[in-house]
């Protein structure tokens, strides 16, 4: 039986919930198919627990590295590339670098996905420093720890269209919808998406790196992709391990953009079968392109995703 009057729940802090109280919170907050709406995201129920404690519990230290993601928009990619380059000095040699033999969602852990919907409050301890760790919430809702902490954000977005497509194969190929392509996509249009609405999920980011650079940066998966090498040195940078010249000239940074890129990781075995945080590892490389939504949207359909995402970003210098 519940012990939580429904609106009740709805006005209290989260911070003042117990454990015992999550289920019934929880089942408190409105619903759309696998997600539950909560201060104006959706999340898919199954992660909510995660997303309380880890709102709840988790402390950011100066030195951590988030990085920050709305889902289908290069996290793997960018798990890889920063994993590689913070790590860089202690694995040399690339044909024993730890990316060969683990997919980059075990190298780096997300949080309210991964550590906190296990554990209430899990250790940390191991995790050396820099911590390098993930999450999809949007920066309204992240823990307090991490607003008024200077720690590193790198946060990565991408072409709505290329996004929502990469979204549907994702949830097809994991079982995890019963719409149909033209339901999921009205959704995705009403801002129900997993952590959306989506550019309310990139705004919240966005304006927070125009008002504090030095924090976060914002990364765009189209340019990623056009010049890896040149947004892997501002990465670097970014995170104050900038690459010396003499990492130039041996060829480091193309070396690091090789071994995250597409192509490479998504030919090795441990990244062709398997689970991690119940998604099938296949369905995390799926075509790695820009632009593969021309095959899936119609012309009205790429229409109203412009017109949404125009007057979404009017003003804010956002654009695709
Ligand atoms: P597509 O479905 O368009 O192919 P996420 O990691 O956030 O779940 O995003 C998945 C998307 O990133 C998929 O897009 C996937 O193919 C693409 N992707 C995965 N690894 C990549 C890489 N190394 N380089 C570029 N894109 C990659």
């Amino acid at each position: 039986m519940s012990t939580l009057d429904p609106s009740f729940a709805q006005h209290l802090q989260e911070d003042q919930l117990i454990p015992e109280q999550y289920v019934d919170f929880i089942s408190s907050l409105p619903t759309i198919g696998f997600y539950s709406q909560y201060r104006g995201f959706w999340f898919p129920t199954l992660f909510m627990q995660g997303v309380l404690s880890f709102q709840k519990h988790f402390q950011a230290h100066e030195t951590d590295i988030l990085m920050m993601t709305p889902p289908k928009v290069g996290t793997t990619w960018l798990k890889a590339i920063l994993f590689a380059i913070v790590n860089r000095k202690n694995h040399l040699d690339l044909q024993k670098h730890p990316l060969l033999t683990n997919n980059p969602h075990i190298l780096v852990p997300y949080l309210e996905l991964h550590l906190y919907n296990k554990k209430e409050v899990p250790d940390l301890t191991p995790f050396p420093s820099p911590r390098l760790f993930s999450t999809h919430l949007p920066y309204a809702l992240l823990p307090t720890s991490v607003k008024n902490s200077t720690c590193k954000i790198v946060y990565l977005y991408r072409n709505p269209k290329d996004t929502f497509v990469s979204l549907w194969h994702f949830l097809e190929k994991n079982g995890m919808t019963t719409d149909s392509f033209e339901e999921t996509f009205d959704k995705f249009c009403q801002g129900v998406s997993s952590f959306g609405p989506y550019w309310d999920h990139i705004l919240s980011y966005w304006k927070e790196s125009l008002e504090n650079p030095q924090r976060v940066l914002c990364l765009r998966y189209e340019e990623l992709k056009e010049q890896p090498t040149i947004h892997l040195k501002r990465i670097a940078e970014f995170l104050g391990c900038s690459f010396s010249l003499e990492e130039e000239t041996n060829g480091m940074i193309n070396d690091i953009s090789k071994l995250c890129s597409f192509d490479y990781l998504s030919k090795l075995e441990v990244n062709k079968s398997g689970t991690t945080h119940n998604m099938k590892i296949e369905s995390l490389f799926r075509r790695g392109e820009v632009g593969d939504w021309v095959n899936y949207l119609t012309p009205q359909m790429s229409k109203k995703l412009d017109d949404i995402f125009k007057e979404k970003f009017h003003g804010t210098g956002l654009t695709f």
